[in-house]
């Protein structure tokens, strides 16, 4: 039997998304952050394994809506924030649009699903172009547009006027994607949440300490809220990760000075980095810095040559790399190793 046959042809043509493992020393190409929060994993015995989690997360949802000032019945938890895009994708449909680059998920999933894409490509500062997305919502009339902000892979954010211009001509729903937010010197679309009725924010424990839990949520109007929640699967967050990140969320101190020290770092990669006259160096506010160089696959290959894993990124942003703070011991042999490939 040739099973290929069988498969659908949207899927048949996808490629599985590679997240391989590469042995390195030194692993800065995930956008995690360096910092765990293990202790918060220690107190597990009150879990009866044998039943299903809470489907509705309710002793965490209710513990992030007081920290967000959000009505709970606002809030819906996804396995990471990646699957928040495929239901939000499933429940609405598409034409979706976004701008590019940005996060790949939403065009994956996109492909998948079997809806349209509507690529918008960023301006030449990699900020909105406000012009070419209303015209794609005049001629598209897409019902989702994703905007990254901070942008992965760029770093920066959107500015919120041309944000709000995008909102605001949307006859359909607009995710800002704040996966990057907590690094971010802007305040972010939250405060705004209330005054739009399209507007969507999603946001991730991923970044921040707890990638391993695979929690994401999305804040919303009630009514998408119920929408979308009719798609999720029903125990689509286990326990386990319930409860690490009550356990977590309660360590304000300690996510605040993580986030502080990433931050600190990123400022002192940036300005070191920008001392290379061969390497161009993209502002960042989020985790992680956009870099351009003469040769990505040899600065690629002669980082991981000395055990420092980045992002080779060249087929997303020409000639670019992308490397995510990691601590600052990890920064400065990383540090190290550029100045010694790219002066050599
Ligand atoms: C912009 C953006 N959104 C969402 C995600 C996915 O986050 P999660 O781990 O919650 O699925 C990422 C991960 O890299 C990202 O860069």
């Amino acid at each position: 039997m040739d099973i290929r046959k069988l498969v659908k042809k949207q899927v048949s043509a996808l490629r599985a998304y590679d997240a391989k493992r590469v042995p390195c020393k030194i692993k800065l190409d995930a956008n995690e952050s360096p910092y765990g929060f293990a202790d918060a994993a220690g107190n597990m015995a009150g879990i009866r394994t044998n039943r299903y989690p809470d489907p509705e997360a309710r002793h965490l949802r209710h513990l992030l809506a007081k920290d967000l000032g959000v009505n709970p019945e606002g809030l819906l938890f996804g396995n990471g924030s990646d699957e928040l895009i495929y239901y939000l994708i499933t429940t609405f449909g598409g034409p979706v649009s976004y701008p590019v680059p940005t996060f790949s998920m939403y065009g994956i999933i996109s492909h998948t699903l079997c809806e349209k894409k509507i690529e918008v490509p960023l301006d030449k500062d990699f900020d909105l172009d406000v012009d070419g997305f209303l015209k794609a919502l005049r001629k598209e009339k897409p019902k989702l547009i994703f905007l990254s902000s901070p942008n992965n892979p760029t770093g920066n954010c959107f500015s919120t006027d041309r944000i709000l211009k995008i909102i605001e001509a949307s006859r359909g729903i607009v995710i800002v994607d704040e996966a990057y937010q907590p690094f971010s010197s802007e305040k972010g679309m939250l405060p705004l949440l209330k005054d739009y009725r399209n507007l969507v924010i999603m946001r991730t424990l991923s970044k921040i300490g707890l990638a391993a839990l695979r929690l994401g949520f999305m804040l919303a109007d009630p009514e998408i809220i119920r929408e979308v929640n009719k798609v999720r699967l029903p125990f689509n967050v286990n326990s386990f990760s319930q409860a690490v990140a009550v356990a977590a969320l309660k360590k304000k101190k300690e996510f605040r000075a993580s986030i502080k020290a990433i931050v600190t770092e990123r400022e002192r990669l940036f300005e070191e980095m920008m001392k290379i006259e061969s390497v161009t160096t993209f502002p960042s506010e989020a985790n992680f810095i956009l870099f351009r160089v003469e040769d990505p696959d040899y600065v690629y290959a002669s980082l991981l040559k000395k055990g420092i894993l980045v992002r080779n990124i060249k087929n997303v942003v020409p000639g670019c790399l992308r490397v995510t703070v990691g601590t600052p011991k990890e920064n400065t042999a990383f540090l190290k190793a550029l100045n010694e490939i790219t002066r050599s």
